[in-house]
């Protein structure tokens, strides 16, 4: 905790002291870096305040691993699943960003909350509620999250899976990220499910989600779920899904998020070095069962 108080407080000074020089010389770029340092302190200041309550869930993923499908998954379960919502964030707010852009407070999201993050383990808030923890094999969210940032230009593959390896992209390293949360050296209440365990069998997966969140659901439901979580019926949807669809959104297009989906599609943009680089890490990072299935693909 005190790591993150340091590290605010040097960003709010840091904030401070460039928006005191911006308010002294308007220009339009400076009054748009006040709008979103505003919005940055509002948000490192909601981090620090949100601690959790026991009938929260928390849906937490490292970017790409499946977390909007998962969002999808608790939306088909606790409502009659008509697509009528503008956004699958209006449902499950991303905490990092939705509470801000579309200026809800966490505390004004009515209860029970279904919170969606891609906060790693150490910043993420430590309650009583429930965790899902969705983890996908980090070749394949290599492979999707170039596709989801190719507007921001990041090089050919080979350039931007070397920054991957290395955790200098958004979210830092996955690694780091599946490691933290699958050791929950905090005890908190996590539910693991592998979006390969999904693609093989969603119904099997689902199930466990009712047990682990105590979701009743009648039998007459079932088809209908299933078919909404199907990836053809979330790809007919992608509107609901697209990251430049959200209320307050920075961009006016986004990349496709419901793209190609499925298990080894990175098996097209890997040679046998880039292979090697993933098991050296795995190999020296992952020594749990729980992520034995990654270690060698
Ligand atoms: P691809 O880019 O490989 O297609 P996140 O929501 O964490 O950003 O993850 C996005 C990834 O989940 C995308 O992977 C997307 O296609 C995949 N996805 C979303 N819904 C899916 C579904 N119903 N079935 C399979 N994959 C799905």
């Amino acid at each position: 905790m005190n790591g993150v108080l340091n590290r605010l407080k040097l960003c709010t000074l840091d904030l401070s002291a460039k928006a005191v020089r911006y308010i002294e010389k308007p220009t339009a770029a400076s009054l748009r870096y006040l709008r979103t340092s505003s919005r940055k302190l509002r948000l490192a200041q909601m981090f620090l305040r949100y601690e959790g309550e026991r009938d929260d869930i928390f849906i937490v993923a490292y970017p790409k691993s499946g977390t909007t499908w998962m969002q999808m998954i608790l939306y088909q379960l606790t409502t009659d699943g008509r697509m009528t919502l503008n956004h699958i964030d209006d449902f499950s707010p991303h905490l990092e960003e939705s509470f801000v852009d579309s200026g809800r407070w966490i505390n004004d999201v009515p209860k029970p909350r279904i919170i969606k993050s891609h906060l790693e383990y150490k910043k993420a808030p430590k309650g009583p509620g429930r965790y899902i923890y969705v983890m996908r094999n980090g070749l394949d969210v290599a492979v999707s999250f170039y596709h989801q940032l190719l507007h921001r230009d990041p090089g050919s593959f080979a350039e931007f899976f070397e920054q991957f390896i290395n955790g200098r992209v958004p979210y830092g390293s996955w690694f780091a990220h599946v490691k933290e949360w699958t050791d929950n050296p905090d005890r908190l209440n996590v539910l693991l499910v592998s979006y390969e365990d999904l693609v093989s069998d969603l119904e099997a997966s689902v199930r466990k989600i009712c047990t682990f969140c105590d979701i009743e659901v009648p039998a007459e439901e079932w088809p209908r779920i299933i078919h909404n979580c199907s990836f053809g019926f979330m790809k007919q949807h992608e509107s609901k899904f697209n990251l430049a669809m959200r209320v307050g959104a920075q961009r006016r297009s986004a990349p496709e998020l419901i793209r190609q989906g499925g298990v080894g599609g990175w098996r097209s943009y890997m040679d046998t070095e880039m292979l090697n680089e993933y098991y050296t890490v795995t190999d020296h990072t992952f020594h749990s069962e729980a992520l034995e299935r990654y270690r060698r693909l």
